[in-house]
């Protein structure tokens, strides 16, 4: 294969840019499909509790280091502070609880899952009210947030840290107000969503900037209801034509075009064969015409997939950030 391609960090760590996504896998496809990533040579691995599945992605990790298949240097994971996290002592116990379940003493990065916070219930990650709304932790503050997080670098349980999902205003409120700058923004981006103010913005402070949902989360727009507005990026006839002409698959042409604007992306599949194909996207380049006409496909506002009306109650809270 030939040479991947890495972002840099602030830090002056090297984050590889096509990392491996795991929403959505149960412990058991998680299992196999990390099996398969790694063998596939990904090295950058985007987890959250929220996910319920570290400790399965841990178990594979510690396998495949106790192998010597591959070293804690050579990889990169991402966790993240998930939304009952957001007070005093949340982030410290967070992500001991990650760094137990992924079998790790420290992640590369540790990222704030949400601008907007749930109040804590045991050890309920989803905490809802019989109505199923989600129950509103509206007293937490970013600042203090921060400074929790800031601690896990001090601790060394995190080499570098950032957020998720923050708009323009929440990230300059961070930024004016802290010790350690932000290192990573993880946010929804895809051909149909192109970010552009806020991509801008990152480059601007020396944000490394990471696409979810890069291939535009198909599973997830069925699941919103989102089919008739938001069309399959992989069946877009501006996709398929330049796929053809460089005899790489859609999604392949739909990650490289993240890349090549300078943005991580993390893929999440548990098929193999889609695996090792969504990594296979070093062999080619996109030229000045492919990229403007997939520059022109950029649909947002109405691109979005993830306004997070699946938590019901979300928007309610006056950190929510669309
Ligand atoms: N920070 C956040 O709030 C946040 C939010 C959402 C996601 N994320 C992260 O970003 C990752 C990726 O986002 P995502 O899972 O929402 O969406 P995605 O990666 O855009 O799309 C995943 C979907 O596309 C399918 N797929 C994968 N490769 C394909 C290919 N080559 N051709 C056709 N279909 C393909 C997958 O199905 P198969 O598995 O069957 O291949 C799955 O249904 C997540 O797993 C998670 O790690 C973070």
């Amino acid at each position: 294969m030939a040479s991947k391609i890495d972002i840099e960090l602030t830090t002056g760590q090297k984050m590889p840019a096509l990392g491996f996504g795991t929403w959505q896998a149960s412990e058991e496809e998680i299992t196999k499909a990390m099996e398969e990533a790694l063998e596939a040579g990904y090295r950058h691995i985007d987890c959250a509790p929220v996910y319920l599945n570290e400790a399965a992605i841990g178990k594979v990790l510690k396998k495949w280091m106790d192998a010597g298949k591959v070293t804690r240097e050579e990889l990169f994971i991402v966790t993240k502070l998930p939304p009952t996290g957001h007070r005093s002592g949340g982030a410290e116990k967070y992500l001991k609880k990650s760094l137990k379940d992924l079998q790790l003493d420290y992640v590369d990065i540790y990222l704030v899952h949400t601008p907007f916070a749930f109040e804590e219930a045991g050890d309920d990650l989803h905490p809802m009210d019989e109505e199923g709304n989600f129950r509103m932790d509206k007293g937490s503050d970013h600042l203090k947030v921060w400074a929790n997080m800031e601690a896990q670098v001090a601790a060394g349980r995190a080499k570098a840290i950032g957020l998720s999902n923050f708009n323009i205003k929440q990230i300059k409120r961070i930024l004016d107000n802290t010790k350690i700058p932000v290192a990573n923004l993880q946010i929804e981006l895809h051909a149909y969503f192109q970010q552009n103010e806020l991509v801008n913005f990152c480059k601007s402070k020396g944000i490394a900037v990471t696409a979810y949902s890069p291939l535009g989360s198909r599973g997830f727009v069925e699941l919103m209801g989102k089919t008739e507005v938001i069309p399959a990026i992989m069946d877009n006839s501006t996709i398929l034509n330049i796929s053809k002409k460089h005899k790489k698959t859609p999604a392949q042409v739909a990650l490289r075009f993240t890349i090549q604007r300078g943005i991580a992306a993390i893929p999440k599949s548990t098929n193999g064969d889609r695996i090792r194909k969504n990594i296979d996207i070093f062999d080619f380049e996109l030229d000045e015409c492919d990229m403007e006409a997939l520059t022109a496909l950029d649909q947002s506002p109405n691109g979005r997939v993830c306004d997070f009306s699946f938590m019901k109650g979300a928007n309610t809270h006056p950190e929510f950030p669309f």
